[in-house]
């Protein structure tokens, strides 16, 4: 009988194993979530380094993405290891990755280096690369042939969708249990050294009429390139031209497996953009984020990489990639310790994921040589965010969908933050003393400061935070808050599990959130 009965739920396992959602982005009211298993996830994600997908280095990647608590490996399917001759695919390492994976409870997303990688074609296959009159590059204005892939080389395309859809329908058929849960698509793609292709065939293509479809989406007037973006013409040609290769790759993989998939841009500044060519151009930079929208539908976002550290680039940087048409989710970051807190600002601008980069024991640093090496040190402020949110990672994937966050992270020269809640204002400093009133915060020593508060009732919140204090006002002045009770917890399926209440000098002066893990339900009142 218990082996009957072992036998049904084994197999309605399997069979739940089988029909495990495939994993979708979901919009609503603007807002957007990523479905894994038919349900929102928040995506605590580590990138590893460029060459650490190999079998001999995966030791050494897993130790740190679960010293840093992270439940998403971020992690490369090279092209000229997956197809080492024309047609002839090994999958070997995506089925390694898909077994570890599922060994260490960590969800993937695959990163395609496929025809670019940061702007170049470095990991095309040899047999692609010994042939560049089949496979060209690019050629820049003076004639001076660029080391970069030209996005208009039809061989290219069709070997390139050809490989990813191999890559995808291998993926389906491995993975009914939806350990892979998003795909980039090319890496960083787009151009330096060149604002476009001025070769023959792209030339020919750059003095002819602008295409239809971006007519419509941008709402211009027919005309060539020229006549119709001026300044900007060969730098959105490029985009353009870029952006239709990598959206026909992506539609040639979705045909096969719908998974969510996405670009990543190298970025412009944001705040001081200098002129094309002086950034990566053709990628979906800031300004050219509509054209890749009308030109790669079957990508679901687009996505910054943000390697600046001062807070109002980078908070600029999340709002200008933060749409009703697009998700926003920071697939690579900084992973020196500075950029640990913009995790918040990722989730107070309703952010589906997070991933510092460079993040295993490789012996790699992409700081300067010399400095230390990445180690359990090193990535201890990220850890601690993921500590934190890990254990209610699916309750506040909900309550960002529902609108109910909000989160910042501490800047410089901003001691205080307010966030509104319309019937109830929360007030976060930084560098109050625990105790007494919180009226002149002088800030963190460094900026390390952040803070979550979530709404779960008309007088009910859910409050986070690490090296900060949290407080509440009511909108009617007249009326002085009162904590009628608060709860210190964790969520358990789905429930908040008080395990004590916070009272006297924990609460006398406001919420001191200091580097100790922890997580408040508070109820407010007034008198
Ligand atoms: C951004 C790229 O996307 C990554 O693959 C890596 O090259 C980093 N830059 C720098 O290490």
């Amino acid at each position: 009988m218990i082996r009957a009965v072992a036998a049904a739920l084994l197999f309605a396992g399997c069979l739940a194993a089988q029909t495990a959602p495939v994993p979708r982005i979901v919009a609503k009211d603007g807002r957007h979530a990523l479905m894994v298993d038919g349900a929102p996830f928040l995506m605590l994600g580590a990138q590893a380094n460029n060459s650490s997908a190999w079998p001999a280095m995966m030791p050494k990647v897993w130790p740190a993405i679960h010293a840093l608590n992270a439940n998403t490996l971020e992690i490369p399917i090279y092209w000229e290891q997956f197809e080492p001759g024309p047609g002839r695919f090994d999958t070997s390492t995506i089925d390694l990755l898909l077994q570890q994976a599922r060994e260490h409870k960590v969800r993937l997303v695959l990163l395609w280096f496929g025809t670019w990688k940061n702007g170049s074609s470095h990991y095309t296959p040899m047999w692609m690369k010994r042939q560049r009159d089949r496979y060209p590059l690019i050629v820049g204005a003076k004639g001076r042939t660029v080391d970069s892939p030209s996005p208009h080389a039809p061989a290219t395309l069709e070997a390139d969708k050809r490989a990813f859809a191999a890559f995808m329908r291998h993926l389906k058929a491995v993975d009914p249990q939806r350990t892979v849960i998003m795909v980039q698509v090319e890496n960083e793609p787009g151009s330096w050294g060149s604002i476009r292709d001025y070769s023959p065939a792209a030339q020919k293509l750059f003095d002819g009429p602008v295409p239809g479809e971006l007519l419509s989406a941008l709402g211009k007037q027919p005309g060539s390139w020229a006549q119709v973006f001026g300044a900007d013409a060969d730098e959105f040609f490029h985009a353009w031209s870029v952006a239709r290769f990598v959206g026909q790759v992506a539609a040639a993989g979705k045909a096969e497996y719908p998974l969510p998939m996405y670009a990543n841009a190298a970025l412009r500044d944001p705040l001081k953009p200098g002129p094309p060519g002086s950034y990566e151009s053709g990628g979906p930079t800031d300004n050219v984020i509509g054209i890749w929208k009308a030109a790669a539908p079957a990508l679901d976002l687009v996505a910054p990489d943000i390697y600046m550290s001062d807070s109002a680039r980078y908070l600029k940087v999340l709002e200008l990639y933060h749409r009703p048409d697009n998700a926003l989710f920071v697939p690579e970051t900084g992973s020196s310790p500075a950029y640990a807190r913009y995790f918040f600002s990722v989730l107070g601008n309703q952010g589906i994921g997070f991933s510092p980069f460079g993040v295993d024991y490789t012996g790699f640093s992409n700081a300067p040589l010399g400095a230390a090496r990445m180690n359990e040190e090193t990535l201890a402020q990220f850890a601690l965010n993921y500590k934190v949110v890990g254990p209610m990672m699916r309750e506040i994937a909900k309550l960002s969908f529902e609108g109910k966050v909000q989160a910042v992270a501490e800047e410089k020269e901003t001691h205080s933050r307010t966030l509104d809640f319309g019937d109830w204002t929360a007030v976060v400093s930084y560098g109050t003393p625990g105790f007494g009133r919180g009226d002149n915060p002088r800030g963190n020593a460094e900026p390390t400061g952040r803070a979550l508060v979530a709404r779960l009732g008309p007088n009910e919140f859910l409050v986070t935070g690490l090296f900060c204090r949290v407080d509440f006002r009511n909108a009617d002045s007249g009326k002085q808050r009162e904590f009628l009770r608060v709860e210190e917890g964790a969520y358990a399926n789905g429930v908040f599990k008080p395990s004590r209440l916070w009272n006297g000098d924990q609460t006398d002066w406001g919420l001191n959130f200091t580097s100790a893990p922890q997580v408040l339900r508070v109820t407010l009142g007034t008198f």
